[in-house]
């Protein structure tokens, strides 16, 4: 049973992850990364698991990095820190991850977000990286992932100077798509990954594999990319069943196949 986080499976292969260390506003200790890196694995292997929300709390999506546990390890320590090979598994993650963020993710907070596919925000969620505030930098993809979300200037503002940005700023500057009410930021992220979880999940895995290569590669490797996955869902059994179904004018039923 994991300590740090809690698995709710709903309907139509949604998972929700809650984030559940409250006395330290979700702080990312090794066990939490370990627990959430093996939840997600659980969720990777399950073919009934089509997407996954995580949460943290109203308080806080997860305020960094555990500060006090980052103080226990030195140079050596951080070369050969456990929380790395837990921050790769959720980066491996191929299905829908949609983050539900209310108020703060900080540091690690916001990387754990930016490693979701989508973020939505409650009107009270901040995103910021502070590291600098404790003389360090980001160190879980901050640097790279925010830039890439929010542009240079706003990047560099945020990374250099330690401010945090609310959640309609981080809306207009591209980092979350969606805002709501922060009582409705789960139930709108769930009904999303409901959404998500009725397509085809081959057309959702490569579509979501295309999206991120955009993230790291030139544009004609991009294209490269996106033509082979398109011509390979030509031999599924669900671009069949979609086809048939907009034919005969009704729902779609995708197998996986
Ligand atoms: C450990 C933390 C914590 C953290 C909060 N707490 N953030 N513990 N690590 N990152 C604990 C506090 O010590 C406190 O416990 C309890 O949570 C409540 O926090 P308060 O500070 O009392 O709450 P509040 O005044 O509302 O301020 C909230 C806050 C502040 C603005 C979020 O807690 C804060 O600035 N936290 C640190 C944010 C931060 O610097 N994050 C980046 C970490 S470095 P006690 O027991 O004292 O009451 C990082 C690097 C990532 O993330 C690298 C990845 C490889």
């Amino acid at each position: 049973m994991p300590q740090t986080l809690a698995v709710e499976c709903f309907e139509h292969g949604v998972r929700l992850i809650t984030l559940q260390r409250p006395q330290a506003l979700n702080a990312l200790t090794t066990e939490l990364l370990a627990e959430l890196a093996s939840a997600l694995a659980e969720a990777e292997a399950d073919p009934d698991a089509r997407a996954v929300v995580l949460t943290g709390s109203a308080r806080a999506f997860a305020a960094g990095a555990d500060i006090k546990e980052m103080a226990e390890r030195d140079l050596v320590g951080i070369l050969n820190d456990p929380r790395q090979a837990s921050w790769h598994a959720i980066t491996r993650f191929s299905k829908p991850l949609i983050a539900a963020v209310n108020g703060f993710a900080l540091g690690g907070g916001c990387e754990l977000a930016m490693h979701a596919d989508i973020i939505i925000a409650g009107e009270d969620a901040r995103f910021g990286q502070p590291e600098i505030n404790l003389g360090i930098m980001p160190g879980a993809g901050g640097t790279q992932r925010l830039l890439r979300a929010v542009g240079k200037s706003m990047a560099m503002q945020m990374v250099l100077g330690g401010e945090s940005i609310d959640a309609r700023h981080a809306l207009r500057a591209g980092l979350v798509s969606e805002v709501t009410q922060p009582e409705y930021t789960v139930e709108r992220a769930l009904q999303l990954a409901t959404l998500i979880a009725g397509k085809a999940p081959l057309a959702v895995r490569l579509a979501k594999e295309a999206l991120l290569k955009a993230m790291d590669t030139d544009l004609a490797t991009g294209l490269r990319f996106e033509r082979q996955a398109f011509t390979l869902l030509a031999g599924t059994r669900d671009r069949d069943e979609g086809i048939r179904a907009f034919q005969d004018k009704r729902p779609a039923h995708f197998s996986g196949q």
